[in-house]
């Protein structure tokens, strides 16, 4: 059988890069769109020396038209999977023209770009920020959607665009991947998430605290109403998120119209249960410090995964300490 072809926007980047890895094992032929803006091309030779394969790869903006539309008459493309985007909520905030243009008129061009040329299959990469400050948990894809700053806004508006799409062209068939919380890295060390030099996250922060770089984590508040009074997350790890990916390709093929799905563990873990569990995989003291809770910060957000388990017969296999070993094999490179 001819192997299908992806193109994968955003390839080079944390979550694309692992998923291409997944893909390639897969016997995925793939063809990378990245303007390598959060990335770095050294990631391209570390997939094909992890997985012995040869990617065909193109750095440009996917807000270029002319280049997509070049990259779509040259290559067989099957399916789309589309990461390409910014992702810091606080640059969202600071910024919001560069998220609203990069996130949603990006998606928009090369949607349009798609269509004209006859590729309905799409996966897009949402977000947990799509369930804004929900309710409770677990949060099931039914949830009211709401957001808290405009990069979730992207993320919702994409959302609803492509669900857009598929009422208007039957063709389509998309699936909406909503993440939980990513973390850990490839096992080989070879791949992960480029560092920020002032991190957002609660894992990032907590291996530069292990590297030396802070002093202390600063604990986002103390006096939730959580069994240690500190937040509740989905923290999934990486290449169980990236192998959700192939399954929800195989599913594409027997879908109509969009389908949604959260994908996490299921399992909710407070700030200072990643710390303990960082600690004692690692043999590492992670100081911290419990402060004000982070403006715009849920208690506790965690996924029901039955649909991503049931309908795409993916479920997670790494565990915590595999977050933390991985998470920290690969920090402590730099
Ligand atoms: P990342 O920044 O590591 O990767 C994104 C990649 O896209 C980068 O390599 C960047 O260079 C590229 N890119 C961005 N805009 C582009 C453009 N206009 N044209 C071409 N390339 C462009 O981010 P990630 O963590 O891998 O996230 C991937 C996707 O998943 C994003 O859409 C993000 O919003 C979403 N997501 C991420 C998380 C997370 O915590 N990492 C959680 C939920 C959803
Ligand atoms: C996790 C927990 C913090 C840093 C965001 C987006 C989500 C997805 C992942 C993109 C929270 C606490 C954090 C620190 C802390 N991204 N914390 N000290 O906010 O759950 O999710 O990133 O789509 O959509 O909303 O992730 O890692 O920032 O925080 O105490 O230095 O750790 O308060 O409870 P978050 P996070």
């Amino acid at each position: 059988m001819k192997k299908q072809t992806i193109l994968v926007t955003g390839g080079l980047g944390y979550i694309g890069s692992h998923t291409c890895i997944a893909l390639l094992e897969s016997d995925y032929e793939l063809v990378i769109i990245d303007k390598l803006i959060n990335s770095n091309i050294s990631v391209l030779g570390r997939i094909e020396e992890l997985t012995g394969k040869t990617v065909k790869f193109y750095n440009f903006d996917i807000r270029d038209e002319l280049k997509v539309k070049d990259v779509l008459d040259n290559h067989p493309i099957d399916a789309v999977i589309h990461f390409a985007a910014f992702k810091s909520i606080n640059e969202s905030i600071e910024d919001p023209l560069l998220y609203y243009d990069n996130n949603v008129i990006g998606t928009i061009k090369l949607t349009e770009a798609l269509q004209k040329r006859g590729i309905y299959k799409f996966i897009f990469s949402s977000s947990a920020s799509v369930y804004g400050n929900p309710p409770k948990s677990p949060v099931s894809e039914e949830t009211p959607r709401s957001t808290l700053n405009p990069y979730g806004a992207t993320k919702l508006m994409v959302e609803n665009i492509l669900s857009d799409l598929v009422n208007a062209n039957y063709l389509w068939k998309i699936g909406i991947l909503r993440y939980f919380n990513p973390v850990g890295a490839h096992a080989s060390g070879l791949i992960g998430q480029i560092p920020d030099k002032i991190p957002n996250n609660l894992m990032s922060y907590i291996c530069l605290v292990a590297n030396g770089d802070f002093p202390h984590v600063n604990v986002f508040g103390g006096d939730y109403n959580t069994p240690d009074g500190t937040a509740i997350r989905d923290y999934i790890h990486v290449t169980d998120l990236a192998l959700a990916h192939v399954a929800a390709l195989n599913k594409l093929e027997h879908q109509k119209g969009a389908d949604v799905f959260n994908l996490g563990t299921g399992t909710g873990i407070s700030v200072l249960e990643l710390i303990n569990a960082f600690e004692e995989t690692n043999e590492i003291k992670i100081p911290y410090k419990i402060i004000d809770k982070r403006a715009g910060d849920s208690e506790s957000v965690f996924a029901d995964v039955s649909k991503a388990n049931k309908i795409l017969k993916w479920k997670t296999e790494k565990n915590l300490i595999e977050m933390c070993e991985d998470s920290w094999r690969w920090q402590k490179r730099f």
